[in-house]
């Protein structure tokens, strides 16, 4: 099955009015080949400055979580209705920075995933292991335990894509091998399809830590590499290169 290509750009907690407004700008003017979905996910508080700058229809916004309920008193928390209200249409859940910092659990971002399909949003769900991990051979098993209670919880994944970020790759500068990606992002595939049929054939696996303007065509006939989630780089303007890389 075909698998459209997908770059997503992570801004974490970094920006300003005055930055997210230059980067959404520049993506208005910038060809982005028809071959190619892009997603950006400013902080939270700028989701809706950047969605008010957007005129591009080809990239859409992504919001960097969301609680699992509607409304109600959950001080500091934000919700997929609300998300949604202020014009995104994805939220990246579970990324490594918050199962890490913030301990989520796998079931809490399993939940989470749940309520935000539920709100129609799309889910970019993160997973990947520590270094430590990796050096003890436990890679896919670590990747299929965060999967586990999502694949229990999710019967139609057409609106999740995921992302295998190997912990030790963020920010690092040391991106995956291709190989090594590639071989992770089968085992993946392999267990989605164990889990949840032929629909695994048309899951988005993305690939994220370290991708750069320089590197994302290193991926290109990797066969389960579906596209990228960039961090640092989608802050600068090598982020329309890794948009391009395919094409
Ligand atoms: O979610 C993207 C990410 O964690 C990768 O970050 O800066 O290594 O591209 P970076």
């Amino acid at each position: 099955m075909a698998r459209k290509f997908f770059v997503g750009g992570n801004f974490k907690m970094n920006g300003s009015k005055a930055s997210i407004k230059e980067i959404v700008e520049q993506l208005n003017a910038a060809d982005i080949p028809d071959s190619a979905e892009v997603v950006i996910s400013p902080p939270a508080l700028y989701v809706h400055w950047a969605e008010k700058h957007l005129t591009n229809d080809k990239v859409k916004i992504a919001a960097q979580n969301a609680f699992p309920k509607a409304s109600g008193a959950y001080t500091g928390e934000i919700s997929a209705s609300q998300i949604k209200d202020v014009g995104a249409d994805w939220v990246i859940l579970g990324h490594s920075e918050r199962r890490t910092i913030i301990k989520e659990s796998d079931e809490f971002v399993a939940e989470k995933t749940v309520h935000a399909l539920e709100n129609d949003l799309g889910v970019i769900l993160c997973i990947g292991e520590l270094l430590e991990e990796r050096q003890n051979g436990e890679t896919v098993e670590v990747c299929t335990r965060q999967l586990k209670p999502v694949v229990e919880a999710v019967k139609d994944w057409s609106k999740i894509v995921v992302a295998y970020e190997p912990v030790w790759a963020i920010g690092t500068g040391l991106a995956a091998t291709p190989e090594d990606a590639q071989e992770t992002h089968a085992a993946i595939r392999k267990y989605l399809s164990e889990k949840i049929g032929e629909q695994a054939d048309g899951v988005r696996i993305l690939y994220g830590g370290s991708v750069n303007g320089k590197n994302a065509h290193t991926f290109n006939d990797c066969p389960d590499i579906d596209g990228y989630l960039v961090g640092g780089a989608s802050l600068k303007p090598e982020f329309l290169d890794i948009i391009k890389s395919r094409s």
